[in-house]
Order: C-alpha cells, then sequence, then structure tokens
C-alpha cells in the first residue's frame, strides 16, 4: 500500500514557517506531504522551502503548472487530508463562504478527503464574532478545525490566536486519516495505509485530555466521544387559527452552536429543534417540531438515553386552547379574535429533569429582563437543573444576536463570563458541563 498524502495549506500569516515544522512532523510519521501556499505566505516563507522538504513541486497560482490546467482539480484528488496551517481569519472567512478565488481556496472547494484548519491570527480577529461565525459554520459542516492556543502573540497582544502546537496540529492530522480510512472517506491514494502514530502526534492527539475543552487544552478536545448529548433549540410556534400564531424571536443559535460544538467534541448528538431558518449541523440528529407538546414528545427517547441534556428553547409558556382550523376573519370572528383563551404548556425541561437518572447532566436556560441571577437560581431549584445559563433578553439582546453574556449558575455558586460569540459560549458551556461530571 501506498502512503498516505496529505496537502498541506500554508496562507499568509508569521506563523507560516511552523508550516515547515509541521510538513516534517508528518513526514517522520511516514505521510507524503504536498504543499499549496497563497501569494501572501510566500511573504514569509519561500516556497523553495517547502520544495526542499517536501521534494515536490509547490503549487502557488492557478495557472503555474502549464501541464496542469485544472491543478486544483488534481490537487484535490490527490491528497487523502487537506490540512491548511496556518489558517487565516481570511481565508477561513472565504472557505466557509464557499469563496474561490485563488488556488488553496480553490483547492478547498474540490476537496472531498477530510479538511483541517489550524487558525492563527491577533486575538481580537479571532475572538470577532464574524470569525467565530464561520469557525462554528465550518465545524457544523465537518471540518475540523484546530483550536489556536492562548499565549503571547506576534502583534504585542497576549490571548487566544496562537497556531495550535505543532504536535497537536500532526496528531489531528494522523487522527483525520485514521478515520477517514476507517469510513472510507479519503479523496486520494487509493488504499494508502495511514501511519501508526510515530514520533509526533500520539501524545497530542486529540481526545489525548480525557478533562479539558478546546478552551483548556488548545486541541480539538474529543472529551465527549462516547456520550448521548440532547439539545433542544428555538422557539416553539403554537397555532392560533390556520395561519396565525404565537412564538418569540428565538433564532436557535445558541441551540445550533451547542450542537454542532458537542458534536466537534465527539458526541452523539440530537437536537430537537423548533422552527428556525438555520442549517442542520453535520452529524447531528435533528428532530423538528412546531409546538410545546410535540417538543415535549419528541424529547422524551433523546432525552431517556442522553447523558448530557441541555434545553435552550425558548418555550412559548402557553398556547390558545382551541386553535381554528380555518382563518379567522375580521368582523365575523371579532368576538372569538378579543376572546382568545390560553392554557399553560407542559415545561419540557422540568417535566423531563423530574425524572433525570443520577448519573445525567441536565442544563436549563434562563432568559431573564430582571432579577436575572435570582429567577436563574430559582429555576435551577424548581427545573431540577445541575446547571442554569442565565442571560439578559430584551431589545437586542440574546435571541437573534450572535453573541452572549451570561452567567452560570450551579449548585456551587455562580460565575460570569465575558461576552462572547455563541459559538464560544458553546465550548464554555460544554467545559462547565464536563466540569460537572
Ligand atoms: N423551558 C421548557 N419548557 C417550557 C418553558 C421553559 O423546557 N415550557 C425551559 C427552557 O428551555 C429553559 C428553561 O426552561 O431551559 C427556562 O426557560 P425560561 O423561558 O427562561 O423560563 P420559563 O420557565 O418560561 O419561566 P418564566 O417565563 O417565568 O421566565
Amino acid at each position: 500500500m501506498s502512503e498516505p498524502c496529505v496537502l498541506v495549506g500554508v496562507t499568509g500569516c508569521i506563523a507560516a514557517y511552523k508550516s515547515c515544522e509541521v510538513v516534517r512532523g508528518l513526514q517522520k510519521a511516514g505521510v507524503r506531504c504536498k504543499v499549496v501556499m497563497t501569494e501572501h505566505a510566500c511573504e514569509f516563507v519561500g516556497p523553495t522551502t517547502f520544495r526542499a522538504l517536501t521534494h515536490e513541486p509547490v503549487a502557488v497560482g492557478l495557472f503555474d503548472d502549464a501541464s496542469d490546467p485544472i491543478h486544483h482539480v488534481s490537487l484535490a484528488q490527490e491528497c487523502d487530508a487537506f490540512l491548511i496551517a496556518p489558517c487565516t481569519a481570511n481565508v477561513a472567512a472565504k472557505i466557509a463562504c464557499g469563496i474561490a478565488d485563488d488556488l488553496l481556496t480553490t483547492t478547498a472547494l474540490a476537496t472531498t478527503s477530510p479538511l483541517l484548519i489550524a487558525p492563527a491570527m491577533n486575538v481580537h480577529m479571532y475572538e470577532a464574532a464574524a470569525t467565530q461565525e464561520n469557525l462554528a459554520r465550518l465545524r457544523g459542516r465537518g471540518v475540523r478545525v484546530i483550536e489556536a492556543g492562548e499565549g503571547y502573540l506576534a502583534c504585542g497582544d497576549v490571548g487566544r490566536g496562537r497556531l495550535a502546537d505543532v504536535d497537536v496540529i500532526v496528531g489531528a492530522t494522523l487522527d483525520a486519516l485514521r478515520e477517514a480510512r476507517a469510513t472510507g472517506a479519503t479523496g486520494g491514494c487509493e488504499g494508502a495505509e495511514p501511519p501508526a502514530c510515530a514520533a509526533v502526534g500520539e501524545s497530542a492527539a486529540p481526545g489525548a485530555s480525557a478533562s479539558a475543552g478546546p478552551a483548556a487544552s488548545g486541541a480539538p478536545a474529543r472529551d465527549l466521544a462516547g456520550l448521548r448529548v440532547m439539545v433542544t433549540a428555538g422557539p416553539t410556534v403554537e397555532p392560533l387559527d390556520a395561519v396565525r400564531y404565537l412564538s418569540n424571536y428565538s433564532s436557535g443559535k445558541m441551540g445550533y452552536a451547542l450542537a454542532a460544538a458537542a458534536a466537534a467534541r465527539g458526541a452523539q448528538v440530537t437536537l430537537v429543534s423548533g422552527p428556525v431558518a438555520l442549517e442542520a449541523p453535520a452529524g447531528v440528529d435533528v428532530i423538528r417540531v412546531k409546538t410545546a407538546r410535540e417538543m415535549l414528545d419528541a424529547a422524551r427517547a433523546p432525552f431517556a438515553g442522553a447523558d448530557i441534556a441541555v434545553f435552550t428553547a425558548a418555550v412559548a409558556d402557553f398556547r390558545p386552547a382551541r386553535p381554528a382550523d380555518r382563518k379567522l376573519k375580521k368582523g365575523a370572528d371579532d368576538a372569538a379574535l378579543r376572546a382568545v383563551e390560553l392554557v399553560e404548556n407542559p415545561d419540557v425541561l422540568a417535566t423531563l429533569a423530574r425524572e433525570k437518572r443520577a448519573d445525567q447532566r441536565v442544563v436549563g436556560f434562563a432568559a431573564e429582563t430582571d432579577d436575572v441571577l435570582g429567577n436563574a437560581r430559582r429555576k435551577l431549584a424548581s427545573k431540577h437543573a445541575d446547571l442554569v445559563v442565565a442571560n439578559e433578553v430584551g431589545e437586542g439582546r440574546a435571541f437573534g444576536t450572535d453573541d452572549n453574556k451570561v452567567w452560570l449558575v450551579d449548585a456551587a455558586g455562580t460565575r460570569e463570563l465575558p461576552l462572547m460569540s455563541k459559538a464560544a459560549l458553546a465550548d464554555a458551556v460544554l467545559d462547565a458541563i464536563v466540569g460537572l461530571r
């Protein structure tokens, strides 16, 4: 069997020099490497360096190889995995949007084998809602995002944005090769044998850290592997007549981000979702419902099998008692419209958590306009939750936004988190749940 082949993409970032070490690490583990660079990357490291390391031509321009007019397709087809390290905010954004305006991004779009990106950038660029959204979107599509580490950055700032350690990147790539082989998802060298972890990678492979989430380890943690997670998300809609309903402004973004993050961390995830305009995260089973009662029914089985259940849904507390099966008309139905009677919906979280097993961990959200912490603490008890994520809602806050500011409330006390993207918050909440176990 031939050796596996990894295409290493290098983008314009000060950390580009570390790509040389990544290539060496992969080679030591028995992987053949080819390199594709953006033009900006060439400002930091010359293609000659990679040509010398790999003994392969280095691809930069879309039309550089006169012998191969569709170079992006052949590069994509030849590799068993495509690793972009370092990956700038710009290239992550382009890939998230499907923009293909140079050889590297065009190849990324044409690649059917596993795609891994190791972002590296300034802390503010990394934490920007746009970047976090792009990374979450990529994770949701199955792209492995090798989380940036924390520390001193080349620009002088201190924070998250450093390229992950070389051995973490190599370990994640070897893992992807092994998994692709197991599922037959490689695009390149037919029958290529992924190497047993050699030299680098073994100790740093994702999942090596059983307790730390991505934020703590700098690695794409697989700390939820083998666990089953259920998430409720979105609003519920409660029909009033054939064309009208009662609902709320929930976008579902928080629940979808949690489901995507849990799946990326190895969990088997079921998402019970009210009507939202979001794509199902990759690898997540989605059960779509409309009303609160449907949500409760749909959540029973996944809850029973779940190790962790997170209730982010903004369930309508009341529903019209007698929805009309036709459109109620102005004039003729004025009396009925003015006298709409509401009846209470079941509380999905409280109903299910009342019966929770000792080994299950249950997380609720508390959306409050007043006395956020007092109400959150009351909900922790009344809903039988192990953790409540409390946030202020109202004009421009939480509902529909891409970031959120929350407090984590559990039996041990209250912890305030800074304003962060919902994708980053999803990981922070999962870290807190892992800490509860
Ligand atoms: N919840 C639920 N079913 C309901 C109401 C709420 O599962 N019928 C869950 C939510 O998913 C959330 C938590 O309970 O995890 C708190 O929801 P929230 O809307 O903040 O509180 P309510 O229970 O609706 O109470 P109130 O309206 O008094 O704030």
